[in-house]
């Protein structure tokens, strides 16, 4: 719990991911929860004992089932994004499946955005599957047209705005309302805009997933996924999560609500950078086109512009059509940008990607090679400097 719930509603970004999640009185004044390591709890008396399993005693029966550290990251989220609840798992990949597990059934039938996250669709195309799962893959562009594409067992649909490697920014009111008309429920991939940028619920998500080993770690350093829950769908996932034994442990929740304490600074830093190095590729004689929904003139641009309140330091870029060997050689020497396939941490990253492997819905169209950056914290101008060697080597 927070210090003041009452006054968080009031709270602007920046105030809420510094106060929420902390209550120093229940942990001697510590200005952070603590770490909490414990998998057993004692009871003086069976009475407590009894109380405990009842839950009406002061605490948890097992460690499994919400240490203070947990718990208070799991408010925390919640409150930010104005869910109903929200449950902190081992990585960004066990909030996706397991968000899946809870609520389709056999027999039905999920609509998963074809730009969809690699692992996200091979968990959907190798383990739903076997369990009497239907899948199949639309336009992330669709918007109110998926309703063309649902049947009557449709119970589903997987939405990630922007796509992570192609940056479709997705129209989500139209799709959850014809979702909601068909009776199917809308879970988001919202790790990109975080719980900052995109307001899940109210643009008609029914549950948000994050990577929180992305931007709410912001170091590198911990894997953590987190699922946010409307009251419709909060009792059917806590359930499956406690049943499932998958709490993430305390120590990567506190490293996760202290990531999370400086998100707002760090995310307007990102965004900054991203935006600045953005408009200089995009007048480099070797660059085809910026992919970042926040560029003025970008592709998705006044979707994001109608219905996100931020955006972060991932974007894509297209090469003209260049060899292989040439883009290597540009890659290789690269000394701030390193090769490394996460992102949202401190540091610069970039990567070749290849958005039309295992697309069934679409076609990917472009005119030449794709890198990802990610823009770090690193100063705008050094980060310049370093692709301007790069497109140097690409050139000769
Ligand atoms: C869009 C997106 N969703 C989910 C994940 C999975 O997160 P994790 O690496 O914590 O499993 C990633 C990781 O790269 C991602 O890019």
């Amino acid at each position: 719990m927070s210090e003041d719930p009452s006054r968080e509603s009031k709270w602007r970004p920046a105030t809420a991911v510094a106060h929420l999640g902390r209550n120093p009185r229940e942990h001697l004044g510590a200005v952070n929860t603590p770490v909490y390591r414990a998998t057993t709890m004692l009871f003086d008396s069976v009475a407590d004992l009894e109380a405990a399993v009842r839950g009406d005693y002061m605490g948890i029966t097992y460690g499994l089932h919400g240490l203070p550290t947990v718990v208070d990251l799991q408010d925390a989220m919640a409150t930010l994004e104005g869910g109903h609840g929200a449950l902190a798992v081992p990585s960004g990949l066990a909030a996706i499946t397991l968000a899946l597990l809870g609520t389709a059934q056999p027999g039905d039938h999920l609509l998963v955005t074809d730009s969809v996250y690699g692992p996200t669709r091979r968990f959907c195309d190798q383990q739903l599957r076997d369990f009497g799962i239907e899948v199949s893959y639309y336009d992330p562009l669709a918007g109110a047209a998926i309703e063309s594409q649902f049947r009557p067992n449709t119970r589903l649909v997987f939405t990630e705005s922007p796509g992570s490697l192609s940056f479709e920014v997705q129209d989500l009111p139209a799709i959850a309302a014809v979702a909601h008309r068909r009776g199917a429920l809308v879970l988001l991939d919202n790790t990109w805009a975080t719980p900052l940028g995109f307001a899940a619920f109210a643009h008609g998500a029914d549950i948000s997933l994050h990577a929180g080993t992305k931007y709410v770690g912001g170091h590198s350093d911990v894997l953590i996924g987190l699922i946010t829950c409307n009251a419709q769908t909060f009792p059917q996932m806590h359930r499956l999560w406690t049943n499932m034994g998958v709490t993430a442990s305390s120590d990567d929740c506190f490293l996760a609500l202290r990531g999370l304490r400086t998100l707002a600074v760090r995310l307007e830093h990102h965004t900054r950078s991203a935006l600045t190095i953005a408009r200089w590729l995009r007048d480099r004689p070797e660059v085809d086109e910026v992919i970042f929904p926040a560029l003025e003139g970008s592709r998705g641009h006044a979707l994001w512009k109608r219905d996100f309140s931020g955006a972060c330091g991932l974007f894509s870029v297209i090469l003209k059509p260049v060899s292989k060997a040439r883009v290597d050689a540009m890659l290789d020497g690269l000394r701030l940008f390193r090769m490394g396939v996460s992102w949202g941490g401190f540091e610069s990253l970039i990567l070749p990607v290849y958005p039309e492997i295992s697309r069934t819905a679409t076609r990917w169209e472009a005119a030449g090679p794709c890198l990802r950056l990610h823009v770090g914290l690193e100063d705008p101008e050094d980060l310049m400097a370093d692709l301007a060697g790069g497109f140097e080597r690409l050139r000769t």
